[in-house]
């Protein structure tokens, strides 16, 4: 396959934080006076945010993310299940991780909140080689329709509607695909509840750690096997749901107590409707096979692909 898409969705989101640092500041007009400044304005922005979702919290977030933040994780205290946002686990492309409390009624101890980078700086290049063959999904978890006009022409047209319908679908494939993969027996968090901008799931680590990721480990060759093995096993169990993850590396794998857990699944894709569904395999095959053959386990792509991929010529 040629395939620049396979580099360029490497960094296929846009850094908010980055965005708004890389605005220049106008000039200033002789007797102008001064309004607020942009972070000034942001900070205010971000108090009403704070202000209007009620939510006190732990962990004081930074002058970008407060407003967002809150706002995202409000439902989940309106259900009964958050008490509280103890720190944030790490920013990743497209989303930032909180290590959060759960309350007395969801049964205590700690959930990982997946809260999504505000949409308007969501631009995923390449995202129909994802999309093809599934469905698009509404909050609800449900398929849209042809004949659900509004959203239909607001999706062809790009409108703003449009991409929230869409940001939407992304975020309950994430959710749905932890559904089915945890009623399956796959290793994979707990999932909790969604919500409009976030999903709530089982944290994995401790009130001190959260768990590293296969990419910022070597395991030995000991510790490796068995980690290649509960890997194998999950991708096996993922194929005869239908579906590939589609951005499997060791950083998308957590590594705590010995076990392996597979993370981050808003791209997964459909082997049978998508015609992309064998290239995407093989990346994802590559990828943990050039890991784990470098911590001393006997595999190899093409090895593990054809176990994986049985037609294979
Ligand atoms: N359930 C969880 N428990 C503990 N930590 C988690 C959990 N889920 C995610 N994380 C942490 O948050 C990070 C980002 O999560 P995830 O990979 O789902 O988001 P992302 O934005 O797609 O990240 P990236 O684009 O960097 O892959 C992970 O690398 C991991 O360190
Ligand atoms: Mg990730």
């Amino acid at each position: 396959m040629t395939g620049d898409w396979m580099n360029d969705d490497l960094d296929r989101y846009a850094d908010y934080e980055s965005a708004f640092e890389a605005r220049q500041p106008r000039k200033r007009k002789p007797n102008h006076k001064p309004k607020l400044d942009r972070a000034a304005q942001i900070g205010a922005v971000a108090e009403v945010g704070a202000m209007e979702s009620g939510f006190n919290t732990t962990y004081k977030p930074g002058l970008f993310e407060e407003g967002w933040l809150l706002n995202s994780l409000k439902p989940f205290q309106d259900m009964g299940l958050l008490a509280d946002v103890l720190g944030r686990v790490k920013g990743g492309k497209e989303a930032n991780v909180y290590r959060c409390e759960a309350s007395e009624m969801a049964g205590g101890g700690l959930l990982a909140a997946k809260v999504y980078r505000p949409q308007m700086f969501r631009t995923m290049k390449n995202d129909h080689v994802y999309r093809e063959g599934r469905n698009i999904l509404n909050s609800g978890g449900a398929a849209l329709k042809k004949t659900d006009h509004r959203e239909m022409r607001a999706i062809g047209k790009k409108t703003a509607y449009g991409q929230e319908v869409m940001h939407t679908s992304w975020l309950m494939h994430e959710f749905q695909t932890l559904k089915r993969l945890h009623e399956a027996g796959a290793d994979v968090p707990r999932p909790i509840a969604s919500a409009a901008n976030g999903i709530l799931m089982s944290f994995v680590g401790d009130e001190r750690l959260s768990a590293p990721t296969l990419g910022e480990l070597r395991l030995d060759e000991d510790e490796a096997q068995a980690a290649f093995e509960t890997v194998e096993r999950n991708l096996r169990l993922m194929l005869d749901l239908g579906i590939i993850h589609g951005d499997l590396s060791p950083y998308n794998l957590l590594y705590w107590e010995e076990q392996v857990i597979l993370i981050d699944f808003p791209q997964v894709i459909s082997v049978e409707g998508n015609p992309n569904a064998r290239d995407l395999l093989r990346r994802d095959v590559k990828r943990l096979a050039d890991y784990f053959s470098a911590c001393g386990v006997d595999t190899d792509t093409d090895r593990l692909f054809a176990s994986l991929w049985p037609d294979e010529e």
